[in-house]
């Protein structure tokens, strides 16, 4: 029964090697040309285009993957203007389609640079829509250990293995029988009258193989092991959770499209602990005058219950509060209460941005938890990220009581921050 360890040998070796392959593939990801396009694009067309929605411009993300004819399109990015007064048939129809017009001659650009842009907008929208579809599968991922791909990559690989096995098995024993004939060696057949006995015959056969045996057993131990493995970690881990909440308030079009400021209504975010979720009263700045979506013909139902939640009249425009309602929603990050958290000293002092913990938020319609939020991850960034203390008087003031206290000077408690509300309030 060499034969096993044999093949279970160059078998692990081939594994290694896909494994390797794997990897490989996985980082190598499109660079250089979408590099470049990407300054190009930023710099020049974001103000008037986004990829996924239609700004002042069309969404490119679309237009430009769908759209071959790069010939066409430089010439429309370098000078749509002469390609209209020319009658191009296609240049009139998108300007006809559209804001007719508006788009900026960018004369200056290259057609290098172009097709660098084009790169950039076809690659950076696929990465956009695949990563859309796994957002919240990849965050999970990010903290769980071993990805779905690499599970189901193993359980493929112990199938095919298995399916190896027991071809080279079968191949074994007919060459064993042909040398045993060619000697002129009487093989000892079975004695069997049907196939569904002989084939009975040969998985009892295989059932007495020990190796053969116990490989399995290995396989089904590591394969549940694996899989509790990551579902114990993943206990109590919410990646991905988004409740469904009294408002459907949109992110996407908030921050992302209309581009405010995360603190124009988390104002908590950089000053203290909490982020804060707005009042009421924030959206009314806007909503008092805004009661439906610039493209709709009726009144938003999700704004109305603004108005019903504060007891406002949009006809009379007058505050009934004996008819308020408050909104209740429904929070989506909460660590427990024995972990300490303060936004303002990660956003404020850290220089961290919103996205780095809380993902992609101006792209998302409603929001979702998109780190784990576990002491794992609050660990592995603090270990990761450098503190940048130059300017900031909190570490100006350590420097000084670190050389009094080399001098063996007295530091008092105060030196230390002992009398800043914050260390004991909050
Ligand atoms: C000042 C606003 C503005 C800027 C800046 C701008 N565009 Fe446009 N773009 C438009 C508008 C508006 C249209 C629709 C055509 C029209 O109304 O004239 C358009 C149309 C297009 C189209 C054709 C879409 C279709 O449906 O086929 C492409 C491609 C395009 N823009 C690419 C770019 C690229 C690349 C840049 C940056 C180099 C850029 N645009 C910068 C406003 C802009
Ligand atoms: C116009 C107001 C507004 C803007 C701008 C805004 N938000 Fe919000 N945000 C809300 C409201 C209202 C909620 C509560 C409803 C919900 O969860 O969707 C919320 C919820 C959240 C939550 C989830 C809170 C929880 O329950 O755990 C996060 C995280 C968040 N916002 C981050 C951001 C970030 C990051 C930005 C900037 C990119 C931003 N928000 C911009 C109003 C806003
Ligand atoms: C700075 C102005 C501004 C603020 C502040 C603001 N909104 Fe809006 N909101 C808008 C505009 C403008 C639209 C319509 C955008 C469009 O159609 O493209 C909108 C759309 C919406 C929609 C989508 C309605 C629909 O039918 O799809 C909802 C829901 C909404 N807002 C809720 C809120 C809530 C809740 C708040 C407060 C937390 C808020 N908004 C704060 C300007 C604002
Ligand atoms: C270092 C990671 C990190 C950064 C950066 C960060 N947050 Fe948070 N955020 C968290 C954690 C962790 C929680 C849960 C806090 C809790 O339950 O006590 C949270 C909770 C929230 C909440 C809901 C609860 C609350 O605190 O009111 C909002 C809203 C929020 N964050 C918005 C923001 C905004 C806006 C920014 C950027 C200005 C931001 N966060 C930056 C980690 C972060
Ligand atoms: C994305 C990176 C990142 C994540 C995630 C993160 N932190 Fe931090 N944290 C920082 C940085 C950077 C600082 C240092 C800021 C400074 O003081 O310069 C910091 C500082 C702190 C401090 C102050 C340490 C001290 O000695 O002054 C505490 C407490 C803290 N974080 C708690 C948490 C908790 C709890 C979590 C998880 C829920 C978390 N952090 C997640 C980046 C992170
Ligand atoms: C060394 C810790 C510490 C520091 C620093 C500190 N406090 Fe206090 N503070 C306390 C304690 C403890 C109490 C409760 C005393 C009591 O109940 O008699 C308190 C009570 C208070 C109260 C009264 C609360 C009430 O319900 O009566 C206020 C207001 C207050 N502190 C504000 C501040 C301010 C403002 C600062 C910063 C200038 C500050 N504290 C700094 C520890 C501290």
């Amino acid at each position: 029964m060499s034969n096993i360890s044999l093949i279970l040998k160059q078998f692990s070796r081939s594994v290694l090697l896909i494994a390797g392959f794997a990897i490989l593939g996985f980082s190598a990801r499109a660079q250089g040309d979408a590099a470049k396009g990407e300054g190009i694009f930023k710099a020049n067309c974001t103000a008037c285009h986004k990829l996924d929605q239609k700004m002042t411009g069309p969404a490119l993300g679309p237009v430009i993957t769908a759209d071959t004819d790069d010939k066409w399109l430089t010439k429309w990015i370098q000078n749509n203007k002469a390609l209209i007064a020319a009658g191009d048939a296609k240049a009139v129809k998108v300007y006809n389609d559209n804001q007719q017009g508006n788009m900026t001659v960018f004369a200056t650009l290259s057609d290098g640079d172009v097709a660098n842009v084009l790169a950039y907008v076809r690659t950076e929208y696929k990465a956009m829509q695949e990563k859309a579809k796994a957002a919240p599968a990849t965050a999970a991922a990010a903290d769980s250990g071993p990805s779905n791909l690499v599970i189901f990559g193993l359980i493929a690989v112990i199938v095919i293995a298995f399916i190896v096995i027991l071809l080279l098995n079968k191949v074994i024993g007919t060459l064993e029988r042909l040398l045993l004939n060619k000697k002129g060696l009487a093989v000892e057949e079975v004695e069997v009258d049907d196939k569904a006995a002989a084939r009975k015959a040969e998985f009892k056969k295989l059932l007495k193989n020990k190796k053969l045996v116990g490989f399995f057993i290995v396989c089904a131990v590591i394969c549940g092991g694996s899989w509790q493995w990551v579902t114990l970690w993943n206990t109590n881990v919410h990646t991905g959770y988004q409740p469904v909440q009294p408002i459907k308030f949109p992110h996407d079009l908030h921050a992302g499209v209309m581009k405010i400021e995360c603190q124009y209504c988390h104002a908590g975010a950089f000053k203290s602990k909490n982020a804060t979720i707005p009042s009421l009263n924030v959206c009314m700045n806007c909503h008092k005058s805004v009661d439906r979506r610039m493209d709709a013909s009726a009144p938003s139902t999700e704004i109305a219950k603004i108005y019903t939640a504060l007891g406002y009249d949009p006809a009379t425009t007058k505050y009934d509060s004996t008819k308020a309602k408050p909104v209740q929603w429904i929070r989506i990050h909460n660590l427990p209460d024995l972990a300490y958290f303060n936004h303002s000293q990660h956003t404020k002092v850290g220089g961290l941005k919103c996205q780095t913990c809380h993902g992609p938020v101006e792209t998302m319609q409603e929001v979702y938890q998109y780190s784990p939020l576990t002491m794992k991850w609050c660990i592995q960034c603090h270990k990761r990220t450098e503190v940048n203390y130059k300017g900031n008087a909190y570490y100006d003031n350590m420097i000084q009581v670190h050389d009094k206290i080399k001098r063996g000077e007295k530091v008092t408690a105060a030196a230390l921050g002992g009398i800043e509300c914050g260390k004991c309030h909050y």
